[in-house]
């Protein structure tokens, strides 16, 4: 029996064929708006909207398969209420997205991109005692708010640059410490210490925002921001502002609140490295998040709960 199922299109070139048996596939780009009719599974990008009109669209639906670790774009208690199982793409993200982490952390503390926009203008007069002074890892502090899987592997990269590691989470992670030497602490003391803070928590409306005027001002003056998770948990417009003032050294970011758009404050802010949403962008990472897309689907269809649910109603 075949299934009718509407997938990403961008995803095709990374699904593995055989993985398509059965399937009678809607590819659907991303610009396209989500139809109605009968399909029986969504694979989604992040950046597809899924909320109760789309929903109640697709009366058939069993299954939203999200590409991505992050799944708010998704209404997962819509979802739930009409018994449409929802599911991401935990694990497999987690070394390239910390990685590119460490991207951004080394970029903004040392000034790569300054560097390279003086070199490529022909205006590099040579070495220069003062120049493209930046901030030396050995000693400072990092930290990570929040230590899921992306936030404990930034951290684990860590010790081998010379720094402490504070980290505030819900609750403590014992082998975390025992690993890395890492302070559990609250939010107060996680602003207040860090030289660089590390974005790791989900988008939720408990965080959406966390980062504001108010909490900007509580890090420490010339402190670094990162934020590899979800854009919308940043006020851009005050960051922007703390940049300009110069309470904040610098930002790296990969993420944004209205993606594609940047906060017009935010692009003409000094100091920021701005990266476009490429956390997970390695050729293995994509293939096996849309591999494990499917593979959620072709479970859910064939009567067998999904591999990596986002609730627990399986
Ligand atoms: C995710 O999976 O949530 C990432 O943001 C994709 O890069």
């Amino acid at each position: 029996m075949t299934h009718r199922v509407l997938i990403a299109a961008e995803i095709r070139n990374l699904v593995e064929l055989a993985q398509l048996t059965d399937l009678d596939i809607t590819w659907l780009a991303a610009d396209e708006p989500t139809p109605k009719g009968d399909w029986v599974a969504l694979v989604p990008l992040l950046s597809r909207w899924v909320g109760g009109t789309e929903l109640k669209n697709l009366p058939n639906l069993r299954i939203v398969a999200n590409v991505a670790v992050g799944y708010n774009n998704v209404d997962v208690v819509a979802a739930e209420m009409r018994g449409v199982m929802v599911t991401n793409t935990p694990g497999v993200l987690t070394e390239a997205t910390a990685d590119l982490t460490w991207a951004l952390i080394l970029a903004t503390a040392r000034r790569i991109v300054e560097g390279v926009d003086l070199v490529r203008s022909g205006t590099w007069t040579g070495w220069q005692p003062e120049q493209l002074l930046g901030l030396e890892l050995r000693g400072r502090t990092l930290g990570l708010l929040g230590a899921g899987r992306i936030g404990q592997a930034v951290g684990r990269r860590a010790p081998a640059f010379g720094l402490r590691i504070l980290y505030s989470a819900r609750t403590p992670k014992p082998d975390f410490e025992k690993e890395t030497g890492a302070v559990h602490v609250d939010t107060g003391r996680l602003l207040a210490e860090s030289d660089i803070l590390s974005l790791h928590v989900p988008s939720t409306p408990e965080t959406k925002g966390i980062v504001n005027g108010e909490t900007l001002a509580r890090m420490k003056r010339g402190a670094i921001l990162i934020n590899t998770s979800r854009g919308d948990l940043i006020r851009e417009e005050a960051l922007a502002m703390a940049l300009e003032r110069g309470h904040l050294a610098a930002a790296g970011l990969d993420v944004y609140a209205d993606e594609p758009t940047i906060h017009p404050r935010l692009l003409a802010a000094p100091r920021t490295v701005l990266l476009p949403h490429i956390g997970s962008a390695t050729e293995e990472t994509r293939r096996k998040m849309a591999t494990i897309a499917i593979a959620n689907v072709q479970s859910v269809l064939s009567g067998k709960p999904p591999l990596t649910p986002v609730y627990g109603a399986v």
